[in-house]
């Protein structure tokens, strides 16, 4: 998609991190927003960071709840009669051994990062099907959603599924007939809030995994050392877009571990490299 001035963007975890950074570069695109997020008080913050005369609209929306999505929808279209690009960002991280995780972690996160998307997807897509625009859905998947990470099954099963159902989107689009296209957002460690998203974990389900320790400050180290900011993701996620490039892996590291891994799928390796603490490329 080409043209994005004067068309319409909607965000989601758009309060902090790489939401926000896709915010302003929507905005400097000089597209209209509207940003959502359940962190009322950071989506204020971002609103104020957008440049003057870009319409942004704030909504507080928690994506794993049907109806809030089906709200943010509604205002969306109502304010600017259509969306053009959908970017499915919010997202939460749980950490621990898999045998170890609580069925807390597994409702938080699968709520969050899988259901969150595809509330998206049930509650815009239609209607910018409908619409007969050309359009893009982004889905933030993660590189977690390409490999496999110790300490981390929680969250790249979530991550794994968002990869699998925006290759599934793409393909039920080509054969509708459909304009609209589709990314996946496939990043490695990027310097964000995230290994601090249980702030917004709702109380029903905080039981959490009690054993993340040693794998919370082999993420946190990983961040601080990562080279890639979160507007450098956004930036190449708006050039993916531009080029229609389904596909965004702002680290390049990922894509030879993803070639590894593939490697072992299709039987050139024998086993599963095993992940060491501390690890250097590791990603939430
Ligand atoms: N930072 C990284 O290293 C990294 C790497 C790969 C993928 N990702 C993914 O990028 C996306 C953005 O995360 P980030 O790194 O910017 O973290 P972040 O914590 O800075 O931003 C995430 C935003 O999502 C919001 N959010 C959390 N739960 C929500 C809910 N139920 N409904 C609506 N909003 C909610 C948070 O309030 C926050 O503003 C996530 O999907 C994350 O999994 C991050």
């Amino acid at each position: 998609m080409k043209q994005l001035g004067g068309k319409v963007a909607v965000i989601t975890g758009a309060a902090s991190g790489i939401g926000r950074e896709l915010a302003a570069a929507c905005a400097a695109q000089g597209m209209k927003l509207v940003v959502a997020d359940v962190d009322r008080d950071g989506l204020s913050a971002t609103k104020d960071l957008m440049p003057s005369g870009i319409a942004v609209r704030t909504a507080q929306c928690d994506v794993s709840s049907v109806e809030a999505v089906q709200r943010l929808a509604d205002l969306a279209f109502e304010e600017f009669g259509n969306v053009h690009l959908l970017f499915n960002n919010a997202g939460v991280a749980a950490l621990g051994p898999l045998w170890s995780a609580t069925p807390e972690d597994w409702k938080w996160v699968l709520g969050v990062n899988l259901l969150g998307v595809a509330n998206g997807i049930r509650s815009f897509v239609p209607r910018m099907m409908a619409a007969g625009d050309e359009g893009h859905i982004v889905n933030t998947a993660s590189a977690a959603g390409l490999t496999a990470v110790a300490g981390s099954g929680v969250y790249c099963a979530s991550k794994h599924a968002v990869v699998a159902l925006s290759e599934c989107l793409l393909k039920d689009l080509q054969l509708a007939g459909s304009p609209l296209k589709v990314n996946v957002l496939c990043p490695s460690l990027v310097k964000t809030a995230i290994a601090d998203s249980g702030r917004h974990r709702p109380i029903h389900l905080a039981s959490t995994n009690h054993d993340t320790a040693a794998y919370d400050l082999r993420v946190r180290a990983g961040m601080a050392a990562s080279e890639v900011s979160a507007a450098d993701v956004a930036r190449m996620t708006i050039q993916a877009i531009h080029d229609d490039e389904f596909y965004v892996l702002p680290h390049p590291a990922v894509r030879l571990r993803v070639e590894e891994r593939l490697r072992t799928i299709i039987g050139d390796h024998q086993h599963l490299q095993p992940d060491g603490l501390p690890a250097e490329t590791d990603e939430p």
